[in-house]
């Protein structure tokens, strides 16, 4: 039989800011229910100017390390699709600032939305070749588009650290998923911009046609039957993408499904990302951190993590939740990093939108403004300082 392998801790975290999408609406003149009740948002994280991708996996990595210690991580991947670096890896600054050993691999992967994904089946696979190792996987996001466009709305940011063990307190990774892709141009963002450009229409069809085709692929290969699922934890650009690719993948199978059966299998894992916004990478981990934090019923049950990453890359992981999980979550933690972000009006939002930054190496200091544990203090002669906020 295969060994257990799967999510042995799970961890997040996100900005010091938020926007209520009520504020947004008011600034644009839109029926704010257009954003709750259309795109099933609330609110989206907005990056303080100290604050990016690293800060945010510090801050939600710091927690597990505390836990569990570092002496068996000897790999750390870090999935992103807002890199702040062309060559060198964001998880060399996580491992600085949490003084991991060096005796470590590290690496980033980039695919959209989709990479963490690759990263926790690479981990796996790490684990089964040594299970005396454990992987640190950090998967850290900011949503940006261009202000004034539709998808202004879906914008946000957050970060998870899952650790990858044998043996895992969580979730029990399952074999097989089911993969899908296909070379199409819905959401990118060529190296020139700090926004992506996206074609919205194109990107449902595209996230809709994907989950059908991975779902296939799990099937043809042995996956379980639909019915079997307690949860699922869709990549949730707005929740109700969830709504809608899981309509359109019920529709597809001739499964028929009420109301009340979506909101049983997509209610408990759309809680955080509701606050938070997309957080690209990050997003269909913290519907599993939600649906953990939100629900006492899963012992031994599975549940189906559906990842997309425009561009396009799906899979469909299944996993089975291990029986004691919810004396291993951190429910207090998350609940208080999604409620103690500081609500700011539009202009501020919108200075911190575009921020003016040096790129010719000249010296330049960050205000200091994150509540985290760590800041990005200064950029000079090219380099990023990143700093504990003691
Ligand atoms: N009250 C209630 N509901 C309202 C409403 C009102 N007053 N006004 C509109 N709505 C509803 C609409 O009916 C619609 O719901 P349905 O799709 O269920 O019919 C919903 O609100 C949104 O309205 P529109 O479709 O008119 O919104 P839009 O076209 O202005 O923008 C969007 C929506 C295309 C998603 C846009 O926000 C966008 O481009 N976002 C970025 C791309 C994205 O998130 N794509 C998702 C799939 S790709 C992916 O997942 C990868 C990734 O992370 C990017």
């Amino acid at each position: 039989t295969e060994p257990a392998i799967g999510i042995h801790d799970l961890s997040l975290a996100t900005t010091h800011y938020r926007l209520d999408l009520a504020t947004l609406a008011h600034h644009l003149g839109t029926d704010p229910a257009k954003f709750h009740t259309g795109l099933g948002q609330d609110a989206m994280s907005v990056p303080a100017a100290d604050e990016d991708i690293v800060t945010m996996a510090a801050a939600a990595a710091r927690p597990i390390i505390d836990r569990h210690g570092a002496d068996r991580i000897r790999t750390i991947l870090f999935a992103t699709e807002t890199g702040v670096d062309q060559s060198k890896a964001a998880g060399l600054y996580v491992h600085g600032l949490l003084g991991l050993p060096s005796a470590c691999r590290i690496v980033e992967l980039k695919q959209a939305c989709y990479s963490a994904t690759a990263a926790l089946q690479f981990a796996t696979a790490l684990v089964a070749r040594d299970p005396t190792q454990q992987v640190l996987v950090l998967a850290s996001d900011i949503a940006k588009y261009e202000r004034g466009t539709a998808a202004e709305a879906t914008q946000g940011a957050a970060a998870v650290a899952m650790l990858v063990t044998a043996d895992p307190r969580l979730l029990r990774l399952e074999v097989p998923s089911g993969v899908f892709s296909a070379d199409i141009s819905d959401f990118w963002r060529p190296n020139y911009r700090s926004e992506a450009v996206v074609d919205g229409r194109a990107s449902i069809t595209a996230y809709q046609k994907a989950t059908v085709e991975a779902w296939n692929d799990y099937r043809r290969h042995g996956g379980r039957d639909l019915s079997e699922f307690a949860a699922f934890c869709y990549h949730q650009p707005f929740t109700n993408m969830a709504y809608k690719a899981h309509r359109h993948l019920l529709e597809s199978t001739g499964a028929a499904a009420g109301a009340a059966d979506l909101d049983t299998a997509l209610a408990a894992a759309a809680v955080y990302n509701r606050a938070l916004g997309n957080s690209y990478s990050a997003s269909a981990y913290l519907a599993l951190a939600s649906l953990l934090d939100h629900r006492d019923d899963l012992d031994q049950r599975p549940v189906a993590i559906i990842s997309y990453g425009s561009g396009s890359v799906a899979e469909i992981l299944s996993g089975v939740i291990v029986p004691g999980y919810r004396n291993h979550v951190r429910t207090a933690a998350n609940t208080n990093a999604i409620d103690l972000r500081e609500p700011i009006g539009y202009a501020r939002y919108e200075e911190l939108h575009d921020p003016e930054l040096p790129d010719d190496g000249s010296h330049h200091e960050l205000p200091a403004e994150t509540s985290g544990p760590y800041r990005l203090a200064a950029l000079t002669g090219h380099k990023r300082i990143y700093q504990p906020t003691g």
